[in-house]
């Protein structure tokens, strides 16, 4: 185990994200180092996310790649990095199905590109600045693939077995910064995280996905039968772990980081459902369950996923602290409380994605349809929001949103 590392500043990329962002903010709001954000505002990218730091002289925001080289190699410089926190990447596995090329360029060559620059100014360092150096790989539980009903967890030596796009991408990010601490001794860490939720996820994800299309009176789309299993971790926890990681793990190493909290993604979704039965309902006294519709499977769908973290309790001490019920009742408190923040992230990209990615979905296996699409729901709120396209609308029955205008993601600049 290596001492904790102080002073210098932390290089965050992808910090305009959903995890990025919460990560920023826990980080400054509990430490006194200085975090410069790199991100590139792709359609997942929303410097609102980070709007309560926008004056904090310890934050700077820098709108770039990660793979462009020159720029890093300043920021590394100027700012005296003391560890790169690597988060930034695309991030959602459905869209790796519908266009792989950007999860090669970003995760893949994005992360190389990232990796050779820091190796780069690590050479330039004294030794003592040289050894305190690290490069965390912020990567995902799906590089090892899926897993049956009775398999055992996920550990830290389970064989990669990425699956879809997404999963290969972040597994060769994985390779090439394994291979950077091998080869070049770079230190780096690397964590494999569970499914994540909690405030500023994008709405293209299963849980703000959900809470989102149920507030508009739309259906929500369970893939299949619906039993596959995530095990969610709230996001403050993924940073805490990841802090500790930070602080305390040797260079070099690799934790798995999980919530013990497995759910089939029927189970969440109905859970979903109560929960806003009960803190915003329906005008027409029915449940938010009557808008579940189980749609065509997500090809190469991963069945499950499971984490033995006894390697980050034993060594670093790591525990969850969130319950997933309340965890969930929170998350969708926040996202009853900043429906705007949806309107603002629904960008016309997203919505030509909605479309891409749900039109035509015919309904799932046995039979399985819309068990009550809504008929004649919609609130003054519903009422309000929206957009979308007809042909969406269309084919699948659902009622109109009504406009909102696409805001702007990049509302402030440093
Ligand atoms: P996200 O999609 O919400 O955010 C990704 C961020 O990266 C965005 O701000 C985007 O603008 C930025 N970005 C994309 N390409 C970039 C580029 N070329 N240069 C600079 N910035 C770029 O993703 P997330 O859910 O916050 O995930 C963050 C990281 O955590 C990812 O590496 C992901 O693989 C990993 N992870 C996510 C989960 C999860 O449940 N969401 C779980 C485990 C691991
Ligand atoms: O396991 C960690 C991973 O978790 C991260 O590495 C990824 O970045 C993150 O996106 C997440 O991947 P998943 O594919 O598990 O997350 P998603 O929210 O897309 O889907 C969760 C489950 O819900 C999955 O089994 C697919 C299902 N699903 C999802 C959507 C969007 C549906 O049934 N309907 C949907 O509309």
């Amino acid at each position: 185990m290596s001492a904790p590392i102080t002073g210098g500043a932390l290089l965050v990329t992808g910090g305009a994200g959903f995890i990025g962002a919460n990560f920023v903010l826990d980080w400054l709001a509990r430490e006194g180092d200085p975090v410069v954000t790199l991100d590139a505002l792709t359609y997942a990218g929303n410097l609102a996310n980070l709007a309560t730091v926008a004056r904090d002289p310890r934050h700077t925001f820098v709108h770039g790649d990660i793979a462009d080289r020159a720029l890093v190699a300043r920021l590394l410089r100027e700012h005296q990095v003391r560890a790169i926190v690597h988060f930034a990447a695309e991030s959602h596995v459905d869209r790796s199905i519908a266009g792989p090329d950007a999860f090669v360029k970003t995760n893949v060559l994005g992360s190389f590109a990232l990796l050779e620059a820091a190796r780069e100014y690590v050479g330039t360092l004294p030794d003592s600045a040289r050894a305190a150096f690290r490069f965390l790989q912020v990567s995902t539980d799906e590089v090892y693939g899926s897993l049956g009903p009775q398999d055992p967890p996920f550990s830290e030596t389970t064989a990669f077995d990425p699956r879809s796009p997404y999963s290969a991408s972040k597994a060769a990010a994985d390779h090439l910064a394994s291979a950077a601490w091998h080869t070049y001794g770079l230190p780096v860490l690397t964590t494999h995280c569970s499914n994540n939720y909690g405030p500023f996820q994008f709405p293209e994800k299963l849980i703000p996905l959900m809470i989102r299309n149920a507030r508009r009176g739309e259906r929500l789309p369970v893939y299949g039968d619906g039993q596959q299993v995530r095990d969610w971790l709230h996001v403050s926890d993924h940073c805490s772990a990841l802090r500790a990681v930070l602080a305390r793990a040797a260079p070099g190493s690799r934790y798995n980081i999980g919530g013990s909290s497995e759910r089939p993604n029927l189970e969440v979704v109905r859970t979903l459902c109560a929960l806003l039965d009960e803190l915003s309902p329906r005008t027409d006294g029915a449940s938010y369950a009557a808008q579940i519709a189980f749609v065509t499977d997500r090809p190469g769908h991963d069945r499950r996923y499971a984490i033995d973290q006894r390697r980050i309790a034993d060594d670093l001490g790591w525990q969850p602290q969130v319950r997933f019920e309340q965890g969930l009742r929170d998350t969708v408190r926040w996202y009853l409380e900043h429906e705007d923040w949806v309107r603002t992230v629904e960008s016309g990209e997203y919505r030509r994605w909605l479309d891409l990615n749900y039109t035509g979905r015919d309904p799932g296996p046995a039979g399985h349809g819309s068990p009550g699409a809504p008929s004649g729901h919609a609130d003054t709120r519903s009422q309000a929001a929206g957009g979308g396209s007809d042909k969406a609308r269309a084919s699948s029955a659902i009622p109109p949103d009504a406009g909102t205008a696409p805001a702007s993601r990049k509302g402030h600049a440093r």
